[in-house]
């Protein structure tokens, strides 16, 4: 008897949404994913102390260069478990600066390639602001991939797509949390799930239309969720989930399919920058969850950095603290 993850797994490739490198061990996923808030847990856990050590040693007494450091250590030893890619973020300060989240990239990549870490097996997460998808759009042409995350209006994933970008995140859970609120309800059943619907339409549009972005479902709040999205590109799935995806048994239906969506009627837009700020802007949902988004990782970033300089002021490296 199959269980519902290796089900899944006929119909999507499934990523591990985590900072915690013995969870992705344990299982071995095609790719992994990681943000701020991830591996500042993952910072502060006594297991990957060394990893931190390793980051102020790297980075010369310089706070932001070790948060750097400590991002490609953490992405290099998931790499040692996962066949595929590994995600990793771009400083959400810099949202909204093209050119520095060019830079941004373009060292988190060399300092990649100087651990013998090809630029394929990475992919660099970029806030889905207009100035973050161009960043994205240019850094493609370098074969520097990227994976366009915060993305919760539907302008965001044309941008996207239009944009040529490796892959998009549309945030599930934090659609279904902010409509939870909106409506004060305790749950909204799948059927209803507004964070599903987007995913379901942008899957749906993009094979419509013949775009090559591929769509990764992210942060689910339930197993239902992850179920109604079988057959999406790639869904990155937190351990927690997928330890219960894999003590149910049953097979999953698939319930998207390019071939389905091919006999859609869908019609294509094009958005410049003028029509993606409006559109985007006319989402009440979207607009909160972006700028909200984009807080949070810029907070647990520099959490992070208060964490790395209490490690060095007790250790030999001295460390400048943050801008
Ligand atoms: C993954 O790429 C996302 O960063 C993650 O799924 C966000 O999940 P959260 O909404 O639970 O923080």
């Amino acid at each position: 008897m199959t269980t519902h993850l290796e089900s899944l797994k006929k119909h999507s490739l499934v990523v591990a949404d985590t900072g915690d490198i013995d969870a992705v061990a344990r299982w071995k996923p095609q790719d992994a994913t990681t943000n701020p808030s991830l591996l500042l847990t993952s910072a502060e856990d006594p297991r990957y102390q060394p990893l931190v050590e390793r980051a102020i040693r790297d980075s010369s007494g310089d706070v932001g260069a070790a948060v750097d450091s400590l991002f490609v250590q953490f992405g290099v030893r998931i790499l040692k478990h996962v066949a595929g890619r590994v995600s990793t973020e771009v400083d959400a300060r810099l949202s909204f600066d093209t050119e520095k989240s060019i830079d941004k990239a373009r060292r988190l990549i060399a300092l990649y390639e100087k651990e013998g870490v090809s630029r394929n097996r990475v992919l660099i997460k970029l806030a889905s602001t207009w100035e973050g998808i161009r960043a994205a759009e240019k850094l493609e042409r370098e074969k520097i991939h990227c994976n366009m995350t915060l993305l919760f209006s539907f302008a965001q994933a044309v941008a996207c797509a239009e944009a040529g970008v490796t892959l998009i995140s549309p945030f599930v859970g934090r659609i279904y949390d902010w409509y939870k609120q909106a409506k004060k309800v305790d749950d909204i059943p799948v059927e209803e799930d507004p964070g599903v619907a987007s995913v379901v339409r942008i899957y749906n549009y993009y094979k419509r239309h013949g775009y090559k972005t591929q769509v990764m479902g992210a942060s689910f709040r339930k197993t239902g969720q992850i179920l109604a999205l079988a057959g999406c590109d790639l869904l990155t799935i937190a351990p927690d989930l997928l330890e219960k995806l894999s003590g149910v048994e049953g097979s999953l239906e698939k319930k998207l399919s390019v071939d389905n969506a091919k006999s859609m009627s869908i019609q294509k837009i094009h958005l410049d920058e003028k029509a993606f700020r409006w559109e985007h802007n006319e989402d009440a949902m979207a607009t909160d969850k972006l700028a909200e988004g984009i807080r949070k990782f810029d907070a647990d970033a520099r959490k992070l950095e208060k964490v790395i300089a209490s490690v060095a002021a007790s250790s030999p490296t001295p460390i400048a603290a943050s801008r």
